[in-house]
């Protein structure tokens, strides 16, 4: 297996609960809590590590909520790798409403970075690249970190000869493509908001899709489409692989999942239409955890083998 390091700049702790209903004014009484170390990077790292792989998680890490952060972090991988920084790690706060199935999901404002402290990351981010390793950069960049970040990380992992996944949105996306990547993964409206196209047909976001291949913005586009499943580009050709029907607890983890699945399947050796497959099935599966819980690989195993493309 190709080693696979992830990169989470701007990681959260994520706090999730229950209550019977949300009001306003009223002390809001709620059930256990649970706390789990969340940021797209991190989340990846965590599920490729489920489905029986290996991942090196490369994450900012802050204050007294950032000790609280890695202590639960470390609990469930080894090797992450922090990457200190002043500012207080963020928290986000989910709140299930049992009354009426409703999920809501506050996230606080993350700390503001310093120049050095990019540049810093920057560093530590060259030295974990490896020729023909995978890097998945993921989640939103923080305050204070330029907009061309994403593009630096794009160039560090060329020189080196690592490939550079992107999971992320507006200027940290256009900025991937700019500079050119192996592999990013927006969702429609990701890409809808990038290019201005309408993607509402199957042979428009064909189109799309091909033509940043053409251009030499990735090697491979990733198109998720929700419960329509996905749609993959390479030089190769496009194809589309269908969502299996599931019964949907929780939508939240399903992109991290399906970028994991696809990732360590890729470095694994598997083609595109395999890890294709394997990154659906893993979205999907996503879906039938509760609350902030990732997809479990019982899950994906199973539906796997269902999936056609
Ligand atoms: N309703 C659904 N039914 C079946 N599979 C789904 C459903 N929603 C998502 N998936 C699976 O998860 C994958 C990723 O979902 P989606 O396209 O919603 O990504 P996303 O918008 O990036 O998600 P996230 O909000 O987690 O970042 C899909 O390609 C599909 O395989
Ligand atoms: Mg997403």
């Amino acid at each position: 297996m190709q080693p696979i390091v992830t990169l989470t700049m701007n990681p959260a702790l994520d706090v999730s609960t229950s209550v019977d209903e949300v009001v306003s004014k009223h002390k809001l009484r709620c059930s256990g809590a649970r706390f789990d170390p969340g940021g797209g990077g991190v989340n990846v790292a965590r599920v490729i590590e489920r489905l029986g792989g290996a991942a090196t998680a490369l994450y900012a890490l802050g204050g007294p909520m950032g000790e609280v952060y890695r202590g639960l972090l470390e609990a469930e991988l080894d090797g992450a790798q922090a990457i200190e920084i002043g500012g207080n790690t963020r928290q986000s706060f989910n709140v299930n409403e049992d009354s009426t199935g409703k999920e809501y999901r506050f996230v606080l404002e993350g700390p503001e970075w310093q120049e050095t402290e990019w540049q810093a990351a920057l560093e530590r981010i060259e030295e974990a690249l490896s020729e023909g390793g995978y890097l998945v950069m993921s989640g939103s960049l923080p305050e204070g970190v330029p907009d061309d970040f994403t593009a630096r990380v794009a160039r560090l992992a060329k020189q080196k000869g690592a490939r550079c996944v992107v999971d992320a949105s507006g200027a940290s996306l256009e900025a991937a493509l700019d500079e050119g990547v192996f592999l990013v993964k927006p969702n429609k409206r990701e890409l809808r908001d990038l290019t201005g196209a309408g993607l509402d047909s199957r042979e428009e976001q064909e189109d799309v899709i091909r033509r940043i291949v053409d251009e030499a913005g990735s090697e491979v586009v990733a198109l998720s489409l929700g419960a329509e499943g996905a749609l993959f580009a390479s030089s190769e050709g496009v194809f589309h692989v269908a969502a299996p029907e599931v019964e949907a607890r929780s939508a939240v983890g399903a992109g991290d999942s399906f970028v994991a699945a696809l990732v360590s399947r890729l470095a694994d050796g598997g083609s595109l239409g395999d890890a294709g497959r394997y990154a659906v099935a893993a979205g999907a599966a996503a879906l039938l955890s509760g609350g902030t819980e990732m997809c479990r690989a019982e899950d994906v195993e199973r539906l796997y083998p269902k999936l056609s493309s």
